[in-house]
Protein backbone atom coordinates (compact mmCIF):
# COMPACT_ATOMS: atom_id res chain seq x y z
CA UNK A 1 0.00 0.00 0.00
CA UNK A 2 3.02 2.66 0.64
CA UNK A 3 3.89 3.75 -2.97
CA UNK A 4 8.20 4.34 -2.79
CA UNK A 5 9.32 6.27 -0.18
CA UNK A 6 6.53 6.81 1.90
CA UNK A 7 6.61 5.20 5.43
CA UNK A 8 4.10 2.46 6.15
CA UNK A 9 0.81 3.27 7.61
CA UNK A 10 0.72 2.28 10.96
CA UNK A 11 -2.02 -0.02 12.46
CA UNK A 12 -2.45 -0.56 16.16
CA UNK A 13 -4.63 -3.98 16.31
CA UNK A 14 -6.83 -4.86 19.84
CA UNK A 15 -7.72 -8.14 19.99
CA UNK A 16 -10.50 -8.97 22.78
CA UNK A 17 -11.28 -11.72 24.45
CA UNK A 18 -14.01 -13.95 22.20
CA UNK A 19 -13.76 -16.65 20.00
CA UNK A 20 -13.98 -14.35 17.09
CA UNK A 21 -10.14 -13.74 18.02
CA UNK A 22 -8.89 -16.36 16.24
CA UNK A 23 -9.83 -14.71 12.82
CA UNK A 24 -7.81 -11.52 13.88
CA UNK A 25 -4.92 -13.65 12.88
CA UNK A 26 -5.75 -13.14 9.53
CA UNK A 27 -6.51 -9.90 9.71
CA UNK A 28 -3.23 -9.17 10.81
CA UNK A 29 -1.91 -11.42 8.27
CA UNK A 30 -3.83 -9.34 5.57
CA UNK A 31 -2.63 -6.22 7.05
CA UNK A 32 0.82 -6.84 6.62
CA UNK A 33 0.35 -8.15 3.55
CA UNK A 34 -1.20 -4.58 2.49
CA UNK A 35 2.22 -3.10 3.04
CA UNK A 36 0.59 -2.10 6.86
CA UNK A 37 2.61 -2.15 10.00
CA UNK A 38 1.04 -3.75 12.84
CA UNK A 39 1.53 -3.55 16.46
CA UNK A 40 -0.95 -6.33 18.10
CA UNK A 41 -2.54 -5.91 21.37
CA UNK A 42 -4.01 -8.40 23.10
CA UNK A 43 -6.25 -7.84 26.13
CA UNK A 44 -5.75 -10.66 29.04
CA UNK A 45 -8.94 -12.32 28.32
CA UNK A 46 -7.71 -12.53 24.28
CA UNK A 47 -4.80 -14.87 25.82
CA UNK A 48 -7.22 -17.48 26.42
CA UNK A 49 -8.22 -17.66 23.18
CA UNK A 50 -5.09 -17.09 21.30
CA UNK A 51 -1.70 -16.57 21.35
CA UNK A 52 0.79 -13.69 21.91
CA UNK A 53 3.48 -15.59 19.60
CA UNK A 54 0.94 -16.22 16.83
CA UNK A 55 0.79 -12.13 16.39
CA UNK A 56 4.44 -11.60 17.24
CA UNK A 57 5.24 -13.54 14.48
CA UNK A 58 2.61 -12.01 11.90
CA UNK A 59 2.28 -9.01 13.18
CA UNK A 60 5.27 -6.14 12.09
CA UNK A 61 6.49 -6.54 15.63
CA UNK A 62 6.01 -7.87 19.63
CA UNK A 63 2.37 -8.52 20.77
CA UNK A 64 1.81 -6.62 23.78
CA UNK A 65 -1.05 -7.66 26.26
CA UNK A 66 0.33 -5.92 29.83
CA UNK A 67 0.38 -2.11 31.05
CA UNK A 68 3.18 -3.12 33.49
CA UNK A 69 5.13 -5.86 31.76
CA UNK A 70 6.46 -5.01 28.38
CA UNK A 71 9.14 -3.55 27.99
CA UNK A 72 8.48 0.34 27.37
CA UNK A 73 7.31 1.84 31.23
CA UNK A 74 4.30 3.86 29.55
CA UNK A 75 3.49 1.10 26.31
CA UNK A 76 0.25 2.86 25.87
CA UNK A 77 1.14 6.42 25.09
CA UNK A 78 3.76 5.36 22.23
CA UNK A 79 1.16 2.93 20.51
CA UNK A 80 -1.66 5.56 21.14
CA UNK A 81 0.29 8.57 19.26
CA UNK A 82 2.31 6.48 16.49
CA UNK A 83 -1.02 4.51 15.13
CA UNK A 84 -2.72 6.18 11.85
CA UNK A 85 -5.56 3.68 13.01
CA UNK A 86 -7.01 1.19 15.97
CA UNK A 87 -8.73 -1.49 14.70
CA UNK A 88 -10.45 -4.24 17.26
CA UNK A 89 -11.10 -7.19 16.52
CA UNK A 90 -13.34 -8.79 17.96
CA UNK A 91 -14.77 -6.55 19.78
CA UNK A 92 -16.38 -7.57 22.76
CA UNK A 93 -19.38 -6.53 24.72
CA UNK A 94 -17.18 -6.37 28.02
CA UNK A 95 -14.71 -4.55 26.07
CA UNK A 96 -16.87 -2.06 24.26
CA UNK A 97 -19.01 -1.17 27.76
CA UNK A 98 -15.08 -0.29 29.14
CA UNK A 99 -14.59 1.88 25.85
CA UNK A 100 -17.50 3.47 26.01
CA UNK A 101 -17.41 4.18 30.05
CA UNK A 102 -13.93 5.31 29.36
CA UNK A 103 -11.92 2.63 31.26
CA UNK A 104 -8.33 2.16 31.39
CA UNK A 105 -6.95 -0.51 33.45
CA UNK A 106 -5.61 -2.60 30.89
CA UNK A 107 -3.25 -1.88 27.46
CA UNK A 108 -6.02 -2.11 24.66
CA UNK A 109 -8.67 0.33 26.55
CA UNK A 110 -5.81 2.88 27.79
CA UNK A 111 -4.27 2.77 24.07
CA UNK A 112 -7.35 3.87 22.86
CA UNK A 113 -7.31 6.82 25.73
CA UNK A 114 -4.57 7.99 24.74
CA UNK A 115 -4.96 7.93 20.64
CA UNK A 116 -5.88 10.46 18.83
CA UNK A 117 -6.42 8.35 15.52
CA UNK A 118 -9.68 7.14 13.84
CA UNK A 119 -11.28 3.69 15.68
CA UNK A 120 -12.88 0.96 13.93
CA UNK A 121 -14.17 -1.65 16.43
CA UNK A 122 -15.48 -4.60 14.83
CA UNK A 123 -18.19 -6.55 17.25
CA UNK A 124 -18.80 -10.21 18.00
CA UNK A 125 -20.84 -11.53 20.59
CA UNK A 126 -23.70 -14.11 20.72
CA UNK A 127 -27.41 -12.56 19.32
CA UNK A 128 -28.42 -11.97 22.69
CA UNK A 129 -25.72 -10.09 23.75
CA UNK A 130 -25.51 -8.13 20.53
CA UNK A 131 -29.32 -7.13 21.15
CA UNK A 132 -28.85 -5.84 24.67
CA UNK A 133 -29.79 -2.76 25.15
CA UNK A 134 -26.64 -1.66 26.69
CA UNK A 135 -24.86 -3.09 23.77
CA UNK A 136 -26.62 -0.85 21.66
CA UNK A 137 -26.59 2.25 23.91
CA UNK A 138 -22.63 1.98 24.35
CA UNK A 139 -22.15 1.55 21.07
CA UNK A 140 -24.32 4.71 19.99
CA UNK A 141 -21.48 6.62 22.68
CA UNK A 142 -19.27 5.38 20.58
CA UNK A 143 -20.69 6.24 17.16
CA UNK A 144 -21.13 9.44 18.37
CA UNK A 145 -17.73 10.03 19.14
CA UNK A 146 -16.98 9.19 15.45
CA UNK A 147 -15.83 5.59 15.63
CA UNK A 148 -16.34 3.41 13.00
CA UNK A 149 -18.20 -0.08 13.18
CA UNK A 150 -17.95 -2.54 11.08
CA UNK A 151 -20.75 -5.88 11.41
CA UNK A 152 -21.15 -7.74 12.98
CA UNK A 153 -22.55 -9.96 10.22
CA UNK A 154 -25.49 -13.18 10.36
CA UNK A 155 -24.27 -17.12 10.64
CA UNK A 156 -22.72 -19.65 12.88
CA UNK A 157 -21.43 -18.17 16.26
CA UNK A 158 -19.96 -20.40 18.80
CA UNK A 159 -21.38 -23.34 20.21
CA UNK A 160 -23.75 -24.13 17.47
CA UNK A 161 -25.93 -21.38 17.53
CA UNK A 162 -26.78 -19.36 14.42
CA UNK A 163 -27.81 -15.47 14.27
CA UNK A 164 -26.48 -12.47 14.15
CA UNK A 165 -23.01 -11.87 16.03
CA UNK A 166 -20.62 -12.96 14.20
CA UNK A 167 -17.36 -11.20 13.32
CA UNK A 168 -17.36 -9.61 9.52
CA UNK A 169 -15.03 -11.45 7.91
CA UNK A 170 -11.83 -10.71 8.13
CA UNK A 171 -11.01 -9.43 4.09
CA UNK A 172 -14.08 -6.75 4.76
CA UNK A 173 -12.24 -5.67 8.16
CA UNK A 174 -8.88 -4.78 6.30
CA UNK A 175 -10.81 -3.36 2.95
CA UNK A 176 -12.65 -0.70 5.42
CA UNK A 177 -9.28 -0.48 7.76
CA UNK A 178 -7.13 0.11 4.33
CA UNK A 179 -10.25 2.71 3.09
CA UNK A 180 -9.97 4.66 6.21
CA UNK A 181 -6.11 4.39 6.02
CA UNK A 182 -6.82 6.16 2.42
CA UNK A 183 -7.97 9.11 3.74
CA UNK A 184 -4.33 10.38 2.76
CA UNK A 185 -4.07 8.89 -1.14
CA UNK A 186 -4.04 10.47 -4.16
CA UNK A 187 -7.59 11.25 -4.78
CA UNK A 188 -8.40 12.61 -1.74
CA UNK A 189 -10.91 15.19 -2.42
CA UNK A 190 -11.93 14.08 -5.54
CA UNK A 191 -15.26 12.31 -6.26
CA UNK A 192 -15.07 9.67 -8.84
CA UNK A 193 -18.57 8.03 -10.16
CA UNK A 194 -18.59 4.13 -11.32
CA UNK A 195 -20.85 1.56 -12.72
CA UNK A 196 -20.52 -1.88 -12.96
CA UNK A 197 -22.44 -4.61 -14.15
CA UNK A 198 -24.50 -5.42 -16.96
CA UNK A 199 -27.76 -4.25 -17.07
CA UNK A 200 -31.56 -5.41 -17.38
CA UNK A 201 -33.52 -4.94 -19.90
CA UNK A 202 -37.02 -6.54 -19.21
CA UNK A 203 -38.97 -8.72 -21.82
CA UNK A 204 -41.60 -9.04 -18.97
CA UNK A 205 -42.45 -9.03 -15.36
CA UNK A 206 -39.94 -12.28 -14.85
CA UNK A 207 -37.44 -12.54 -17.97
CA UNK A 208 -34.88 -9.98 -19.26
CA UNK A 209 -31.88 -9.18 -21.39
CA UNK A 210 -28.63 -8.91 -19.83
CA UNK A 211 -25.20 -10.17 -20.56
CA UNK A 212 -22.28 -12.18 -18.64
CA UNK A 213 -20.55 -9.23 -16.71
CA UNK A 214 -20.31 -9.60 -12.79
CA UNK A 215 -19.13 -6.32 -11.96
CA UNK A 216 -16.10 -7.44 -10.13
CA UNK A 217 -13.84 -5.11 -12.10
CA UNK A 218 -16.14 -1.61 -11.64
CA UNK A 219 -16.03 -3.29 -7.80
CA UNK A 220 -12.51 -3.76 -7.59
CA UNK A 221 -12.69 -0.30 -8.52
CA UNK A 222 -14.59 1.41 -6.39
CA UNK A 223 -12.39 0.19 -3.71
CA UNK A 224 -9.01 0.99 -5.12
CA UNK A 225 -10.37 4.84 -5.77
CA UNK A 226 -11.80 4.69 -1.86
CA UNK A 227 -8.13 3.24 -0.81
CA UNK A 228 -6.79 5.91 -2.96
CA UNK A 229 -8.60 8.77 -0.45
CA UNK A 230 -11.49 9.64 -3.15
CA UNK A 231 -15.32 10.12 -2.23
CA UNK A 232 -17.06 7.35 -4.39
CA UNK A 233 -20.56 6.59 -6.01
CA UNK A 234 -21.17 3.16 -7.15
CA UNK A 235 -23.44 2.54 -9.70
CA UNK A 236 -23.96 -1.22 -9.99
CA UNK A 237 -26.82 -3.41 -11.17
CA UNK A 238 -25.19 -6.23 -9.01
CA UNK A 239 -27.36 -7.42 -6.05
CA UNK A 240 -24.75 -8.99 -4.08
CA UNK A 241 -24.66 -6.39 -0.61
CA UNK A 242 -22.14 -4.32 -0.46
CA UNK A 243 -19.87 -4.08 2.73
CA UNK A 244 -20.51 -0.02 4.35
CA UNK A 245 -17.28 1.90 4.06
CA UNK A 246 -16.70 5.46 4.99
CA UNK A 247 -16.83 7.43 1.87
CA UNK A 248 -18.88 5.45 -0.50
CA UNK A 249 -22.17 5.81 -2.00
CA UNK A 250 -24.15 2.80 -3.58
CA UNK A 251 -26.90 3.10 -5.85
CA UNK A 252 -28.37 0.22 -7.28
CA UNK A 253 -29.90 0.27 -10.57
CA UNK A 254 -31.80 -2.29 -13.00
CA UNK A 255 -31.76 -1.10 -16.62
CA UNK A 256 -29.58 1.25 -18.97
CA UNK A 257 -32.45 4.00 -18.71
CA UNK A 258 -32.19 3.79 -14.53
CA UNK A 259 -28.19 3.79 -15.05
CA UNK A 260 -28.50 6.20 -17.54
CA UNK A 261 -29.96 8.76 -15.17
CA UNK A 262 -28.22 7.60 -12.14
CA UNK A 263 -25.29 8.73 -13.93
CA UNK A 264 -26.36 11.98 -14.87
CA UNK A 265 -27.03 13.14 -11.60
CA UNK A 266 -23.43 12.03 -10.24
CA UNK A 267 -21.98 13.86 -13.45
CA UNK A 268 -22.69 17.16 -12.37
CA UNK A 269 -20.63 16.17 -9.58
CA UNK A 270 -17.89 13.91 -10.43
CA UNK A 271 -14.15 14.84 -11.04
CA UNK A 272 -13.73 11.02 -12.48
CA UNK A 273 -16.08 9.12 -14.10
CA UNK A 274 -15.84 5.45 -14.71
CA UNK A 275 -18.40 3.26 -17.11
CA UNK A 276 -17.03 -0.34 -16.27
CA UNK A 277 -20.71 -1.36 -16.62
CA UNK A 278 -21.46 -3.85 -19.51
CA UNK A 279 -24.42 -1.59 -21.08
CA UNK A 280 -26.89 -3.56 -23.07
CA UNK A 281 -27.09 -2.05 -26.50
CA UNK A 282 -30.80 -2.96 -27.05
CA UNK A 283 -33.47 -3.43 -24.85
CA UNK A 284 -37.43 -4.69 -26.07
CA UNK A 285 -39.39 -1.98 -27.39
CA UNK A 286 -42.06 -2.84 -25.38
CA UNK A 287 -42.27 -4.63 -21.97
CA UNK A 288 -45.17 -7.46 -21.60
CA UNK A 289 -47.15 -6.26 -18.22
CA UNK A 290 -48.07 -9.91 -18.00
CA UNK A 291 -45.59 -13.24 -17.89
CA UNK A 292 -45.21 -14.56 -21.63
CA UNK A 293 -47.04 -17.88 -21.69
CA UNK A 294 -46.42 -20.85 -24.22
CA UNK A 295 -50.06 -21.15 -24.94
CA UNK A 296 -49.23 -17.77 -26.29
CA UNK A 297 -46.99 -19.09 -28.62
CA UNK A 298 -43.67 -17.49 -29.48
CA UNK A 299 -43.21 -14.08 -28.98
CA UNK A 300 -41.66 -11.62 -31.66
CA UNK A 301 -39.48 -9.66 -29.42
CA UNK A 302 -38.60 -6.59 -31.15
CA UNK A 303 -35.68 -4.24 -30.13
CA UNK A 304 -34.74 -0.91 -29.91
CA UNK A 305 -31.39 0.56 -29.37
CA UNK A 306 -30.63 1.83 -25.49
CA UNK A 307 -29.21 5.63 -25.03
CA UNK A 308 -25.16 5.08 -24.91
CA UNK A 309 -24.64 6.07 -21.53
CA UNK A 310 -21.27 7.20 -22.63
CA UNK A 311 -21.44 9.08 -25.06
CA UNK A 312 -24.11 11.54 -23.14
CA UNK A 313 -21.51 12.06 -20.44
CA UNK A 314 -18.91 13.35 -22.68
CA UNK A 315 -21.37 15.56 -24.39
CA UNK A 316 -22.05 17.01 -20.78
CA UNK A 317 -18.46 16.90 -19.49
CA UNK A 318 -17.56 19.50 -16.90
CA UNK A 319 -14.31 21.30 -16.86
CA UNK A 320 -11.19 18.94 -16.14
CA UNK A 321 -13.81 15.90 -15.71
CA UNK A 322 -11.64 12.74 -16.34
CA UNK A 323 -14.00 10.30 -18.27
CA UNK A 324 -13.23 6.15 -18.43
CA UNK A 325 -14.71 4.09 -21.02
CA UNK A 326 -14.05 0.53 -20.85
CA UNK A 327 -13.85 -1.76 -24.01
CA UNK A 328 -14.94 -5.44 -23.66
CA UNK A 329 -13.74 -6.63 -27.29
CA UNK A 330 -12.92 -10.22 -28.65
CA UNK A 331 -9.75 -9.95 -31.16
CA UNK A 332 -8.16 -7.32 -32.63
CA UNK A 333 -8.55 -6.16 -29.09
CA UNK A 334 -6.56 -2.78 -29.19
CA UNK A 335 -7.27 -1.34 -32.78
CA UNK A 336 -11.00 -2.18 -31.92
CA UNK A 337 -10.69 0.01 -28.58
CA UNK A 338 -8.80 2.50 -30.21
CA UNK A 339 -11.30 3.55 -32.87
CA UNK A 340 -13.89 3.20 -29.99
CA UNK A 341 -11.56 5.51 -27.75
CA UNK A 342 -11.61 8.28 -30.48
CA UNK A 343 -15.78 7.64 -31.49
CA UNK A 344 -16.42 8.06 -27.46
CA UNK A 345 -14.21 11.11 -26.98
CA UNK A 346 -12.99 9.94 -23.67
CA UNK A 347 -9.75 10.49 -22.25
CA UNK A 348 -9.40 6.95 -21.11
CA UNK A 349 -10.10 4.16 -22.61
CA UNK A 350 -9.75 0.17 -20.75
CA UNK A 351 -9.39 -2.34 -23.62
CA UNK A 352 -10.30 -6.03 -22.17
CA UNK A 353 -9.82 -8.97 -24.88
CA UNK A 354 -12.69 -11.19 -23.00
CA UNK A 355 -11.32 -13.69 -24.95
CA UNK A 356 -7.80 -13.85 -23.73
CA UNK A 357 -7.52 -17.02 -21.04
CA UNK A 358 -8.56 -15.85 -17.58
CA UNK A 359 -9.72 -12.00 -18.72
CA UNK A 360 -13.30 -10.74 -18.61
CA UNK A 361 -16.45 -12.14 -17.22
CA UNK A 362 -16.20 -13.87 -14.35
CA UNK A 363 -12.61 -14.23 -13.45
CA UNK A 364 -10.64 -12.46 -10.44
CA UNK A 365 -8.39 -11.83 -12.92
CA UNK A 366 -8.12 -9.51 -16.35
CA UNK A 367 -5.89 -8.52 -19.05
CA UNK A 368 -5.88 -4.84 -20.32
CA UNK A 369 -4.55 -2.10 -22.40
CA UNK A 370 -5.21 1.12 -20.79
CA UNK A 371 -4.98 3.67 -24.44
CA UNK A 372 -4.75 7.37 -23.31
CA UNK A 373 -4.44 10.25 -26.26
CA UNK A 374 -0.36 9.73 -26.14
CA UNK A 375 0.23 6.05 -25.27
CA UNK A 376 -0.91 2.42 -24.78
CA UNK A 377 0.01 0.68 -21.06
CA UNK A 378 -0.36 -2.82 -21.31
CA UNK A 379 -1.58 -4.62 -17.72
CA UNK A 380 -0.58 -8.57 -17.99
CA UNK A 381 -2.90 -11.17 -16.56
CA UNK A 382 -3.48 -9.60 -12.66
CA UNK A 383 -5.91 -9.50 -9.93
CA UNK A 384 -8.83 -7.21 -10.86
CA UNK A 385 -7.74 -5.04 -7.90
CA UNK A 386 -4.02 -4.63 -9.77
CA UNK A 387 -5.87 -3.62 -12.98
CA UNK A 388 -7.93 -1.28 -11.18
CA UNK A 389 -4.79 0.54 -9.22
CA UNK A 390 -2.98 0.68 -12.87
CA UNK A 391 -6.52 2.61 -14.54
CA UNK A 392 -6.31 4.58 -11.43
CA UNK A 393 -2.89 5.23 -11.84
CA UNK A 394 -3.48 6.85 -15.07
CA UNK A 395 -6.41 8.95 -14.09
CA UNK A 396 -4.56 10.42 -11.24
CA UNK A 397 -1.62 11.57 -14.00
CA UNK A 398 -4.35 13.27 -15.82
CA UNK A 399 -6.02 14.97 -13.41
CA UNK A 400 -2.60 16.52 -11.93
CA UNK A 401 -2.22 17.14 -15.77
CA UNK A 402 -5.57 18.78 -15.69
CA UNK A 403 -4.31 20.98 -12.51
CA UNK A 404 -1.52 22.22 -14.05
CA UNK A 405 0.76 19.87 -11.27
CA UNK A 406 3.56 17.67 -11.70
CA UNK A 407 2.37 14.08 -12.30
CA UNK A 408 1.40 13.54 -16.84
CA UNK A 409 -0.36 10.01 -17.25
CA UNK A 410 2.46 7.50 -17.33
CA UNK A 411 1.50 5.66 -20.51
CA UNK A 412 4.62 4.50 -22.25
CA UNK A 413 4.38 6.65 -25.88
CA UNK A 414 3.28 4.66 -29.02
N1 LIG B 1 -21.60 2.09 -23.03
C1 LIG B 1 -22.55 2.96 -22.62
N2 LIG B 1 -23.83 2.86 -23.08
C2 LIG B 1 -24.15 1.91 -23.96
C3 LIG B 1 -23.16 0.99 -24.40
C4 LIG B 1 -21.90 1.11 -23.90
O1 LIG B 1 -22.26 3.84 -21.82
N3 LIG B 1 -25.40 1.81 -24.40
C5 LIG B 1 -20.23 2.26 -22.52
C6 LIG B 1 -19.69 1.08 -21.73
O2 LIG B 1 -19.94 1.21 -20.35
C7 LIG B 1 -18.19 1.14 -22.02
C8 LIG B 1 -18.13 1.75 -23.41
O3 LIG B 1 -19.37 2.40 -23.64
O4 LIG B 1 -17.52 2.01 -21.14
C9 LIG B 1 -17.90 0.78 -24.53
O5 LIG B 1 -18.84 -0.27 -24.44
P1 LIG B 1 -18.85 -1.42 -25.53
O6 LIG B 1 -19.99 -2.33 -25.22
O7 LIG B 1 -17.48 -2.04 -25.64
O8 LIG B 1 -19.09 -0.59 -26.87
P2 LIG B 1 -20.36 -0.22 -27.65
O9 LIG B 1 -20.44 1.25 -27.71
O10 LIG B 1 -21.55 -0.93 -27.10
O11 LIG B 1 -19.99 -0.74 -29.10
P3 LIG B 1 -20.00 -2.25 -29.70
O12 LIG B 1 -20.89 -3.08 -28.80
O13 LIG B 1 -20.53 -2.08 -31.04
O14 LIG B 1 -18.58 -2.71 -29.67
Amino acid sequence: MPTAGTPAPRVVLGVSGGIGAYKAVEVCRRLVEAGVHVAPVLTPDALRFVGKTTFSALGSEPAQSSLFEEASPIPHTKLGQSADLVVVAPATADFLARYAAGMGGELLTATLLATRAPVLVCPAMHTEMWEHPSVQENLDTLRRRGVSVVGPEEGALAAGDVGVGRLADPATIVSVALVMLGGRGDLQGRRVAISAGGTREPIDPVRHLSNRSSGKQGHALATAALRRGAEVVLVTTVGRPVAAQPRLSVVRVDTAAEMEAAMAVESDKADVIVMAAAVADFRPRQVATHKLAKDDGVPEIVLEPTPDILCGLVARRRPGQVIVGFAAETGDAVERGRRKFDRKGVDLMVVNDVSAPGAGFDHDTNVVTILTSGGTREVPLSSKEVVADAVLEQVVGLLAGRDGRAGAPRAEED
